[in-house]
């Protein structure tokens, strides 16, 4: 299998309009209104139109609500900080990785913006723990990736298919990183996100769980982008689209719920307000989402709805109609009406 070759910066001897997203010859001059896959551009804008900084949150009231959590949440809180953090680190190195073998720069730019935004997600995670407590539990909390055994079998996967990609850059093996990357943005981060909002609905880390929602916001426009250059990519790339390949598609998201379901009975397991089986339901929602995306078939034909109700108000119909569930901003993140559709993501 041909080794995708890392793109010259310029190549002037090549026409700006790209031949493949990987794998094709470019000039390297981006010109948004010459590209291959002209949809791109609004892909990009949606991803620009959520900009954010940890540091704007205000976390005044939970650095006095921390301590007043019972033991259990607390122990959840770091433990979900830890996930994420574990997540999101290696989602802006992958996100550059990506870009650095895309041949069309209409996908480098794209991917950029993602990595950047996935850089600020992790600086997110540092910033809510450096206000709640301690620097020895900070430390714990970042090390969970690679001391929890249940966090670490729970990633195995995402360790091998990434790091396949980063030793053997290839067309198959930058499709299998673009699956897991839709998996990521999509669903492995929402049982983590139900906990604060979960919170949050008792009124409780309201700070944490706007941070939280803005994350979450970024990871569905991250995911919508990723499924359709992975879309395009298969395309340009019709030996790849296998039976063989759509059943290891399959596979991967069954192993993913399953992952997510130990996980979730994991670190959950006593926390108040979680319905355990409502949240199964809802990580086999996600998975039909995100299948959908990639362009395959629901695997969980009982779960195409959210059976959990209660977590809509916080993630499942963000537009720029409504309101902020949380009334801590003004801020109205996206500014553009017509580059929406948070419902379909
Ligand atoms: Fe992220
Ligand atoms: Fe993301």
């Amino acid at each position: 299998m041909a080794t995708l070759t890392r793109v010259k910066v310029l190549n002037p001897a090549h026409s700006n309009k790209s031949t493949a997203i990987f794998g094709g010859e470019a000039s390297g001059i981006l010109n948004w209104n010459d590209l291959a896959h002209p949809h791109f551009y609004t892909l990009r804008q949606r991803i620009r139109s959520l900009f954010w900084t940890a540091n704007e949150v205000d976390m005044t009231q939970d650095v006095k609500q921390f301590a007043n959590l019972s033991k259990v949440e607390q122990e959840a809180f770091l433990k979900i900080i830890g996930l994420l953090a574990t997540l999101d680190g290696p989602q802006t190195v992958i996100a550059m990785k990506i870009a650095d073998f895309a041949t069309d720069p209409s996908v480098k730019s794209i991917m950029a913006t993602i990595a950047d935004q996935e850089s600020e997600h992790n600086h997110s995670y540092a910033y809510v723990l450096s206000s709640v407590t301690t620097l020895d539990k900070q430390m714990v909390s970042f090390e969970m990736g690679r001391t929890d055994e249940v966090l670490m079998k729970r990633n195995a996967r995402i360790v091998d298919i990434y790091n396949e990609f980063a030793e053997n850059p290839t067309i198959e093996t930058v499709l299998k990183a673009m699956v897991y990357t839709t998996l990521l943005e999509g669903l492995f981060f929402y049982s983590g996100f139900a906990f604060f909002y979960n919170l949050a609905r008792h009124q409780k880390m309201v700070g944490t769980s706007t941070m939280i929602s803005y994350i979450n916001r970024d990871e569905l426009q991250h995911g919508k982008a990723i499924s359709d250059i992975f879309r395009a990519a298969l395309a340009e790339n019709p030996e790849y689209n296998t039976e063989a390949f759509t059943e290891w598609i399959y596979d991967q998201f069954r192993h993913s719920v399953e992952q997510e379901l130990i996980w979730s009975r994991y670190v959950l397991g006593e926390i108040e307000g979680i319905d355990l089986d409502e949240m199964a339901g809802y990580v086999k929602y996600r998975a039909n989402k995100m299948l959908r995306m990639l362009g395959l078939s629901e695997i969980y034909p009982e779960f195409t709805d959210n059976p959990m109700k209660w977590i809509r108000a916080y993630v499942d119909n963000f537009d720029d109609t409504k309101t902020d569930f949380f009334e801590q901003t003004s801020r109205q993140y996206v500014k553009t009406s017509d580059l929406n559709g948070f419902d379909d993501l």
